[in-house]
């Protein structure tokens, strides 16, 4: 004989008759509260981040990117790069690099025109191109912009 599970099915979990307001509205309270912190949420996002300086930037990008320190900033005594004198140019038996700093002589004579338009474009301003290893770099002028005005506040 077939087992009939009518009469459990009729009286399991049965549907409260009179649901419980209180239970009601904390459950609408707390919709309302996720609600909230969702839209809180989405404003944080839309806030936008620290603004980054424009030398700062170029900063980054020197640093951070283009290691440009790697080649312009002399070494210390134990070999370290001397940050005491940022992007002052190398002598080595190795290689030479220009004080590409606004104090340098490439500065004076290129002025920020000539430094801008080289980080672009990889021509200088009398018409040639810098030697390897210095890369061939062909910058936006943002990015260009921004590392001019970090090296000018280099010395
Ligand atoms: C791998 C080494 C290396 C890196 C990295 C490097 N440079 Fe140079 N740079 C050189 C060398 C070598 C020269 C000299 C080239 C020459 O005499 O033609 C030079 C020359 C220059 C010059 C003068 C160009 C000329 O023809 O006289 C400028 C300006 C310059 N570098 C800027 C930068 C900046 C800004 C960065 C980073 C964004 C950078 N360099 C990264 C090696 C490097």
């Amino acid at each position: 004989m077939q087992p009939s599970y009518g009469a459990e099915y009729r009286t399991s979990n049965p549907a409260p008759l009179h649901p419980d307001p209180l239970v009601d509205t904390i459950k609408l309270m707390t919709r309302v509260l996720w609600l909230g912190l969702w839209i809180a949420g989405l404003s944080l996002l839309a806030v936008p981040a620290p603004a980054q300086t424009l030398v700062e930037r170029g900063k980054y990008l020197v640093e951070r990117v283009a290691h440009c320190g790697d080649c312009h900033t002399p070494p210390d005594s134990k070999g370290k790069p001397d940050t005491t004198r940022l992007l002052k140019g190398v002598k080595t038996q190795y290689m030479t690099t220009p004080d590409i700093t606004s104090a340098g002589p490439l500065w004076l004579s290129w002025k920020d025109e000539g430094i801008l338009r080289f980080l672009e474009t990889h021509n200088t301003p009398s018409g040639g191109t810098s030697k390897h290893p210095m890369p061939p770099y062909k910058l936006r002028p943002d990015d260009a912009g921004a590392i001019v005005a970090y090296l000018k506040t280099l010395k």
